[in-house]
């Protein structure tokens, strides 16, 4: 059976990496199928199209997953067509999983002195389509000294509970022993209160896996001291958004960071964690192994767990062994070499393991 794969570059660097990832994912010889889609500013700019209307039905109907650039553009100031692009496919697809592997590939890309591959290697699983992030709220007397302005926090038992359910799962599949809640339930009582009752519950039925529920702060300040502590960690969509930065910091960077929007069983979206660097686009400096390793999760996510780990492995040679582009000079030391120098080293490698 062909996996039908929709590709949308969107702008900035998106299309440099995404061109070098559909040609790795190309070259292992799977049955994929790649269909291209412009969506992003340029055509934003040019005609006023966002997400056609049909576009999301099709996506359902005809897809497995899609393979993401990244969107934002200057020549859009209010990033509208970016959220109206990402955020409409994150929502409506109802991807409720924001999966972010902060797993090192080499020692040297790690900030913490004494903390190498063997510590740095725990998972994030985000609540995606809840928390602060739905939009709920509104201002009253705007512009006045008397406004008012509210931000609701949606936390529902199903969403919840299938965030932490779809932790336990991977924990368990991957045969590791300790899944961390973090909430901040010590005054965000009504909300984060549900958090921890869901995850207690979830925890009963999971009881070979050791649980724990931790205020975010705490936990924010343990990843730093000791991240050996962690293996997959869930919690809502703000405290994800941010654990996983500091998760990506902790790995080495943008340039290497991929995740997954998933809902399990269904079409999915895969994206690196950067965004469109505008500011180094066209230059060929964009580092391509983010795109890479957002493949391999693509992959896994397909059934191809034998190839997504052959792309994994391909990327930590070129990162062990192989040219750099600019953004892991300060890490990894050496002369700078160009997105096109990595991606055709990146596609010996796997040649050779395929
Ligand atoms: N998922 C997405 O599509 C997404 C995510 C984040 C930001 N954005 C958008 O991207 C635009 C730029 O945002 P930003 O500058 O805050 O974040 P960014 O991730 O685009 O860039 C941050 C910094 O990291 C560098 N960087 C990022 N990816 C890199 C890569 N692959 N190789 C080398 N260097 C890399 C950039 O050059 C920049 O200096 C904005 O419009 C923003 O809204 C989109």
């Amino acid at each position: 059976m062909t996996h039908r794969i929709a590709v949308i570059p969107g702008d900035g660097i998106g299309p440099e990496v995404a061109k070098v990832g559909v040609r790795l994912l190309e070259r292992i010889g799977l049955p994929l199928q790649f269909d291209w889609f412009d969506f992003g500013a340029d055509r934003y700019l040019k005609d006023g199209t966002i997400l056609p209307q049909d576009f999301l039905d099709t996506l359902r109907r005809d897809y497995d997953a899609v393979y993401f650039g990244a969107v934002g553009d200057p020549r859009v100031p209010g990033n509208e067509h970016a959220k109206g692009i990402l955020l409409a496919m994150r929502f409506e697809l109802d991807l409720y999983v924001n999966l972010r592997p902060c797993i090192l590939i080499d020692d040297r890309l790690s900030p913490l002195k004494g903390k190498g591959r063997n510590e740095l290697r725990f998972t994030v699983f985000r609540e995606n389509t809840e928390g602060l992030y739905t939009g709920a709220g509104g201002v009253f007397k705007k512009g006045t000294a008397d406004e008012v302005a509210q931000e609701i926090e949606i936390n529902t038992r199903k969403g919840v509970s299938r965030i932490c359910e779809a932790a336990f799962a991977f924990a368990e599949r991957r045969g590791m022993a300790r899944v961390c809640m973090a909430d901040k339930a010590n005054v965000l009582l009504f909300g984060h209160g549900l958090w921890r009752r869901v995850f207690a519950e979830t925890a009963q039925r999971h009881p070979a896996i050791q649980a724990k529920a931790m205020y975010v702060d705490a936990l924010a300040m343990d990843l730093i001291r000791q991240p050996e502590a962690y293996d997959v960690i869930v919690t809502n969509n703000l405290f994800g958004d941010i654990l996983t930065d500091l998760g990506a910091a902790l790995t080495g960077g943008l340039g290497v960071a991929a995740s997954g929007n998933i809902h399990p069983g269904r079409i999915s979206l895969f994206e690196p964690v950067h965004g469109s660097a505008p500011d180094i686009a066209g230059q060929g400096k964009a580092n391509p192994l983010a795109m890479a390793l957002t493949g391999a999760l693509m992959l896994e996510h397909l059934g191809y767990t034998r190839e997504a780990g052959l792309v994994q492995s391909a990327v930590e040679e070129q990162v062990r062994e192989g040219a750099r582009t600019p953004d892991l000079v300060p890490l990894l030391g050496g002369p700078a070499s160009s997105t096109e120098t990595v991606a055709a080293e990146l596609l010996d490698r796997l040649t050779a393991r395929t």
